[in-house]
């Protein structure tokens, strides 16, 4: 079956990147000349999805005014011929048919999820997180739905890290099939050190079979109190066979305030406009370091 959905869990307070995200959603925070979020949803719309499912919370509608026409700045833009402004405007909101589904009460990444089951209803859909930003020649949604054309089966995208991070993710263990497809045996939440031998940590794509919401439904809070992703995941790697892909790219974690600073310089390195410039003077710092 063809997959056509993608759900962004948003609903997070981003406790990360305080007190930058007190009073806006740390998902609008700005690389170069857009918001994260954006990143996000292009990589979706450039992987050829229909639709996007946004898991929200309270304080989250700057996200949904961003990808909403605005009346007033059009009317004005336009008044004042600023035709380029106005339509790189327009095409925000035109990028893709967005919904929202609020998460009530911040249960964890796994509830955020089983939130969207009504609107997912009985197909595979992806799963993107909005902290980790992926720099690749093909998208990496795309990388995994021609890995779903193969198998039909679910898929967590992963990277090999330093063994002392593997704490802070989840972490997939299991054996090579072949370049870059792992078969999934185990998946950990967050283990802590020394409990795993695996460096393969779960990076936020994910390519789930429906079946996972049931799953998800019996899932008791794992690690932090919260009810995990990965623990449903777990349960379904049990059930059907599962695949861990080492996807082409580079990811930044830009809920991090290094991460975010590194995936700055990274996507200001590739703007059309700016990044020559851009380049000259980062060559100049550098030479006074
Ligand atoms: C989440 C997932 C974790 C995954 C990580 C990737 O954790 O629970 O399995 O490895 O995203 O970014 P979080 O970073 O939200 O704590």
């Amino acid at each position: 079956m063809q997959v056509r959905k993608a759900v962004i869990p948003v609903a997070g307070l981003g406790t990360r990147f305080l007190p930058a995200s007190k009073a806006i959603p740390k998902e609008m925070l700005t690389i170069v000349d857009r918001p994260t979020i954006q990143y996000i949803v292009e990589e979706v719309v450039a992987s050829g999805i229909d639709q996007i499912i946004l898991v929200t919370s309270e304080g989250k509608s700057a996200i949904e005014n961003h990808f909403d026409y605005n009346f007033e700045l059009d009317t004005i833009l336009k008044e004042k011929n600023k035709m380029d402004l106005c339509e790189q405007v327009c095409n925000v909101a035109n990028l893709i048919d967005i919904v929202s589904v609020r998460q009530k009460k911040p249960l964890g990444l796994g509830h955020a999820i089983w939130t969207t089951r009504n609107v997912i209803g009985n197909e595979p859909f992806l799963v993107l997180l909005g902290d980790d930003l992926v720099q690749s020649k093909v998208p990496c949604c795309q990388q995994m739905l021609n890995l779903y054309g193969e198998v039909h089966e679910s898929i967590v995208a992963i990277q090999h890290v330093p063994k002392n991070e593997t704490h802070q993710y989840g972490v997939v263990e299991g054996t090579a099939l072949r370049d870059r497809v792992y078969q999934v045996e185990r998946l950990i939440e967050k283990p802590p050190p020394g409990t795993t031998d695996s460096d393969m940590a779960i990076i936020g794509r994910y390519l789930l079979k429906p079946d996972i919401f049931e799953l998800l439904e019996k899932t008791t809070p794992g690690h932090g109190g919260e009810i995990q992703l990965t623990d449903a995941l777990l349960a379904l790697a049990k059930r059907r066979p599962m695949y861990a892909y080492e996807f082409e790219g580079t990811r930044y974690d830009a809920g991090d305030k290094l991460g975010y600073l590194k995936a700055i310089i990274a996507f200001a390195l590739q703007h059309p406009v700016l990044a020559t410039e851009f380049r000259r003077h980062i060559k100049e710092v550098a030479a006074d370091l």
